[in-house]
């Protein structure tokens, strides 16, 4: 059995000193895991660059936190559509123009088992499109200001890496032959999870020591995440299972992303969630990651092919 790095408890929020005078960017803080995470990096004094699709939402959030941590908070919205290219890439130079450094991007927004084949406007499936492409520009063009305050790159990933192919499907990305929900979502979650670790290589083999990234999970979590685009059928399994011991709050959720984005010394090569059963829920800490989620001839083949797709290119 593994032995939990932050004791018996797990990492909690205790953990995290005053975040004055640090900035985060997060994505998808209108509700679940993201909206936790602001509130909690908010309630330790950081500044806070929300990237939400929904405006009215994100203004309702930031009444929302300003009534529950007071007004004083340093909490702002900046529009973006992940699954949009053209306005990912409009946010990244809105967040640059609007803040000095980064310390940590948070990369947590996502859809999820969308019911049937939808291609997002830049002509990719819809769970790739927004989730992978979309964190893939947002990283990229972020880059340079997480580089200059030598912050972290957090992904939100999913248990789901090791559901589906447990692979890329290259030769049909967009599934056109034999769409599944649940295949074409745990690909999207898997291709966020295989860049990260490819970019601590990337890193590393250019010396550059500046920038830490990190790949973690939020297990099994009461959020907004199948309401919002899963299927009936998974609406109504996902709305029971969220009455059993089977799922955390989305508070507990929100920890792992916070760990990562603000533990001193975490080791970048883990893979952090809940260790309980399952690793649905439980005390955060380290936990196994299968060997195809570090598969380095698929990484390889998939970053090259992300800057073919997108366009955009790293300057690491
Ligand atoms: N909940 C779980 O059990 C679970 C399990 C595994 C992984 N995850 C991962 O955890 C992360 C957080 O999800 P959650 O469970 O907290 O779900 P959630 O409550 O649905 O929150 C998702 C957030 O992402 C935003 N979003 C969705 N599409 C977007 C787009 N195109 N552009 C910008 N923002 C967009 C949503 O905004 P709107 O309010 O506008 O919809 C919302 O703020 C995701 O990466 C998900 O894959 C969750």
């Amino acid at each position: 059995m593994n032995i939990n790095q932050f004791g018996k408890k797990g990492w909690t929020p205790d953990r995290i000193d005053n975040l004055n005078g640090k900035t985060f960017v997060v994505t998808g803080t209108t509700s679940g895991t993201g909206f936790e995470a602001a509130k909690i990096l908010l309630s330790k004094g950081a500044k806070v660059v929300m990237l939400n699709r929904n405006s009215k939402k994100a203004e309702d959030t930031i009444a929302t936190l300003k009534q529950e941590l007071g007004k004083n908070i340093e909490v702002i919205n900046i529009q973006m559509d992940l699954s949009k290219q053209t306005s990912v890439k409009k946010a990244a130079e809105e967040v640059i123009k609007t803040v000095p450094q980064i310390d940590a991007l948070i990369c947590n927004a996502a859809i999820a088992q969308v019911p049937k084949q939808t291609l997002t406007v830049d002509g990719w499936e819809s769970q790739m499109g927004t989730n992978y492409y979309g964190n893939w520009t947002l990283q990229a063009l972020l880059f340079p200001l997480i580089e200059k305050s030598k912050g972290r790159i957090v992904t939100v990933g999913s248990l789901g890496y090791d559901m589906g192919i447990k692979t890329i499907k290259f030769d049909d990305l967009n599934w056109d032959k034999d769409y599944t929900p649940n295949n074409a979502y745990s690909q999207s979650k898997l291709a966020q999870i295989m860049s990260i670790y490819e970019l601590q290589d990337r890193l590393k083999e250019a010396g550059n020591t500046d920038v830490k990234a990190y790949a973690c999970h939020p297990g099994s979590s009461r959020t907004n995440l199948i309401n919002t685009s899963g299927s009936f059928m998974m609406k109504f399994i996902f709305n029971i299972m969220k009455l059993s011991p089977l799922t955390q709050s989305a508070e507990k959720g929100a920890y792992p992303q916070l760990m990562c984005a603000t533990e001193p010394h975490l080791d970048q090569s883990g893979f952090y969630g809940p260790t309980g059963r399952s690793n649905w829920t439980g005390p955060v800490g380290a936990h196994k990651i299968e060997p195809h989620a570090k598969d380095k001839n698929v990484a390889k083949r998939l970053w090259e092919l992300s800057e073919k797709e997108t366009g955009v290119k790293w300057n690491i």
